[in-house]
């Protein structure tokens, strides 16, 4: 059976800079709360017109020209969203058409901030089982579109952005080790985005409701992800028969500093070994985990058969964790 290998990554964030002290002018808070709560001090915002698959696409070259391929060698493409340009289509078939992807089936992801995760098990499975040879797979928000700019509650957390990697099918033995995904409706209460399905369909009501924007508890949300974060991590090892002291690299899905640290605390892995971008990226849910990984892997921090440690937990709830080696 093959193993599926991580070849190039690529990642990008707009331009635009929001910081915690242009927040301070936008509602209630303060960049001391801010920083103190989750550890953010700014996050990139997408210029209006650039949207969820631009992101996407410029994530995706940089990932292409790293690994030396054209697209149309690429056999699927899959984005992990939960903002995508629109309902219909996938945003994957947006990024498939700019890119010439001639060749690739694509699809969408929503596992909201675990999306990547859930991708990577996707991938994974497919090239394993032998039916695709060369995936892309995506992690891309445009969460200010969907902020509630006059809810402090959660517009000092999300940012925009995008990640890439493209994995392929090898007979080494790195690669993907080990992927586990965790899904538990009965938690959809405490993160969702209410407005524009079939439950409330598009409607002045709706809007006035302010319906189309993230709603999170986030007390209750953080409770939880940590409790579940901290059994995970320490699960992912004791199936792959691995010590805290293997993992070269802790990459975290970056939602909040406190969260981070408590899961790294309790597998014995100190912050040296963690990756966060948090504190310039803010919360890009699906797209947090393949920025870090990218800004981790150029930056040499990941070196040839390192064990990395992947986890995310978002809205679902859904909670997810990978092995690699490099
Ligand atoms: O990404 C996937 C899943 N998401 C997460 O994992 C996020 C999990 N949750 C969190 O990261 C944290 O719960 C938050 C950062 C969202 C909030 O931190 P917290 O320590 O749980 O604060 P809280 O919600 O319990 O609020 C504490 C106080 C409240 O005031 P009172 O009721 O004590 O008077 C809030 O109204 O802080 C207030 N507050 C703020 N104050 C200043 C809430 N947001 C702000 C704000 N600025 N932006």
């Amino acid at each position: 059976m093959p193993t599926a290998k991580i070849i190039a990554t690529g990642s990008y964030v707009p331009s635009r800079r929001l910081t915690n002290a242009d927040l301070e002018k936008m509602v209630e808070t303060s960049d001391e709360w801010i920083l103190e709560r989750t550890g953010i001090r700014e996050r990139r915002i997408a210029a209006a017109g650039e949207n969820t698959s631009d992101l996407a696409y410029e994530a995706a070259t940089a990932a292409l020209s790293r690994a030396g391929l054209s697209a149309d060698s690429l056999d699927l493409i899959i984005v992990a969203t939960i903002t995508g340009d629109m309902p219909i289509p996938a945003t994957a078939c947006f990024l498939q058409n700019r890119l010439g992807a001639h060749n690739a089936a694509a699809f969408d992801i929503n596992a909201a901030c675990s999306g990547f995760l859930f991708g990577l098990s996707t991938a994974n499975a497919y090239i394993r089982s032998g039916m695709y040879k060369r995936i892309l797979l995506v992690g891309a928000e445009a969460l200010s579109r969907f902020t509630d700019w006059e809810d402090r509650n959660t517009c000092v957390l999300f940012g925009d952005g995008a990640g890439a990697v493209i994995i392929e099918a090898s007979d080494g033995s790195v690669g993907i080790m080990s992927v586990d995904i965790h899904s538990d409706g009965s938690y959809w209460e405490l993160l969702n985005l209410p407005g524009g399905g079939s439950k409330y369909p598009p409607s002045e009501e709706a809007a006035a409701n302010r319906m189309y924007y993230i709603k999170m508890k986030g007390n209750e949300t953080f409770k939880v992800a940590v409790r579940t974060l901290e059994k995970l991590v320490v699960d992912a090892l004791e199936k792959n028969n691995l010590k805290a002291s293997d993992i070269a690299l802790l990459i975290p899905h970056q939602a909040n500093l406190r969260i981070i640290s408590a899961t790294a605390s309790r597998l014995g892995v100190g912050m040296d070994r963690v990756m966060v971008n948090l504190d310039r990226c803010g919360n890009t849910s699906a797209a947090s985990i393949p920025i870090a990984l990218d800004e981790a892997a150029s930056s040499g921090r990941i070196k040839e058969n390192d064990y990395i440690l992947l986890e995310a937990f978002g809205g679902g709830l859904t909670w997810a964790s990978a092995v690699i080696k490099w």
